[in-house]
């Protein structure tokens, strides 16, 4: 007998929104254009999320390697993640999104930070939708703050090494108030995690699609979510164990 799927739709979705440089230049406009493009989409995806109920987003908007790009491009980047920021968060608030960040955000501009501070603020008490924002993130930067926090602990003697397992290294990490993701999502044709949520996507479905961010759209996000519901999550079990459980 055919398994049938134990779960249809994603609980939490982790999206790498990946492609929005390559959508610019093959229009030829700057690549600004495709980060603002970039935006309308992520605008429109999430007022689908809210629609299908999906419980939590954690989209990858800036990782602590694109500080490397040209200043020109990341000084643009900031001013869009501002001006996003001040125009969607009221929206957002009505459509009971609680909005949080995670990632160093004190590395970035004072206006900036604000901007973050005050739009989790205003969102904190809603109760639909979570989307995260991964700003100044990585998987590495995750880890190594909770070792830190970790080896602090030990060495005020307040944690014995024997205490350390799976659940505190979670506990210390961005996230730790979250399931893991279900289904990762990373558009713009690219097969790779890009230092994201290392840890948390020890079982999540990896989902890779051709179409670039700014193409992307809500069909697509069900189709992203209909290939998972096909997906039979087995966490190191066979097949056999979890058809049985099933019946
Ligand atoms: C993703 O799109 C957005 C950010 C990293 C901020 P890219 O800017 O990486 O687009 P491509 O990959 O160059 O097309
Ligand atoms: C990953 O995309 C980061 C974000 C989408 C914010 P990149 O475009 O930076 O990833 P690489 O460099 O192609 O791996
Ligand atoms: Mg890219």
């Amino acid at each position: 007998m055919n398994a049938k799927p134990i779960i249809t739709k994603p609980d939490h979705v982790a999206i790498v929104m990946d492609g929005n440089g390559r959508w610019a230049k093959s229009r030829g406009l700057p690549r600004v254009a495709g980060h603002r493009s970039g935006v309308k989409t992520l605008r429109k995806l999430i007022e689908h999320a809210v629609r299908i109920e999906l419980n939590t987003i954690t989209v990858y908007a800036f990782s602590r390697e694109n500080w490397q790009r040209p200043k020109k491009e990341v000084d643009l980047l900031m001013d869009l993640f501002i001006s996003a920021l001040e125009s969607e968060v009221e929206d957002l608030h009505k459509n009971n999104v609680r909005v949080t960040f995670i990632g160093d955000r004190s590395e970035f501009s004072n206006k900036l930070q604000n901007s973050i501070n005050q739009s989790e603020s205003l969102t904190s008490l809603n109760s639909g939708l979570c989307l995260n924002v991964a700003a100044n993130y990585s998987g590495r930067w995750d880890i190594i703050k909770a070792i830190q926090s970790i080896a602090q602990e030990i060495e005020s003697k307040t944690l014995a090494v024997d205490d350390i397992n799976e659940k505190l290294v979670s506990s210390k990490l961005s996230l730790a108030d979250y399931k893991d993701p279900d289904l990762f999502i990373r558009t713009g044709g690219e097969q790779r995690i890009s230092n994201y949520l290392l840890w948390q996507t020890a079982y999540t479905e990896l989902y890779f699609t051709e179409t670039l961010w700014p193409d992307f759209d809500a069909k697509q996000l069900d189709l992203a979510i209909d290939w998972f519901s096909k997906r039979q999550r087995r966490f190191g079990k066979t097949a056999e164990q979890l058809e049985q459980t099933q019946n």
